[in-house]
């Protein structure tokens, strides 16, 4: 696949030398997520987990020094990766809290909360208390019953534009015997579900 993001010193380039632990958020996700809730300079963000930072790096970028992000991840290594990711990426915006997700630590409302964990559903209910309204959940689910379950319990909440996407992006490819989708392309089992704070 022809290395797009080299031509451009971003965050995405720069996420190509990050280090991973577990599954990590593409820029393809990243970019829907924008499209969807408009998150932008000056926002205040929660997140959970935080994994290796990938998620967090795009968005410690969009929202500028203005922002702040406070992302929270369980696991000692990941805690330790995610951190030497966020460095790289200057990452200044960001608190990282290793422990699980707790919203009742910090200043509400926030604008966006990201909820990439198992049991996303449960941690609905709290999350949408912390939220401003029209302010977005995004949550990342790798499994169809999760997504079920994430609309389930956003149906009892507070909660209205409940929508779910998977992303599919392929590559064409153009030589002389023809032009036709990259038999690889960049797809991953997940879901990507928003709601908005009605
Ligand atoms: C798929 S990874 C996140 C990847 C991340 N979005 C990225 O782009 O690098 C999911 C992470 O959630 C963490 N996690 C699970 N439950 C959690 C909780 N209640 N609080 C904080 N982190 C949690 C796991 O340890 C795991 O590292």
């Amino acid at each position: 696949m022809a290395d797009i993001y080299k031509a451009n010193r971003n965050v995405f380039a720069l996420s190509r030398r990050f280090r991973r632990s577990g599954n990590v958020a593409s820029p393809m996700d990243f970019g829907i997520l924008v499209a969807v809730t408009g998150v932008g300079r000056g926002w205040r963000v929660i997140e959970a987990g935080c994994g290796s930072g990938f998620l967090t790096a795009f968005l410690s970028n969009s929202v500028g020094q203005e922002g702040r992000i406070v992302t929270y991840e369980v696991r000692e290594e990941a805690v330790r990766i995610a951190r030497s990711n966020l460095a790289l990426a200057g990452a200044e915006n960001v608190e990282l809290v290793e422990g699980p997700l707790s919203v009742v630590e910090h200043e509400h409302p926030f604008d966006l909360a990201c909820l990439d964990m198992r049991d996303a559903d449960a941690a609905l209910p709290g999350i949408t208390g912390a939220l401003r309204k029209g302010g977005w959940v995004f949550v990342y689910s790798p499994f169809m019953e999760q997504v079920a379950a994430v609309h389930r319990a956003a149906g009892d909440l507070p909660l209205k534009n409940i929508v779910t996407y998977e992303p599919l992006v392929r590559e064409m490819h153009v030589d002389d015997r023809g032009t036709r989708g990259r038999t690889q392309f960049l797809g991953q089992a997940r879901f990507l579900t928003f709601a908005q704070k009605a």
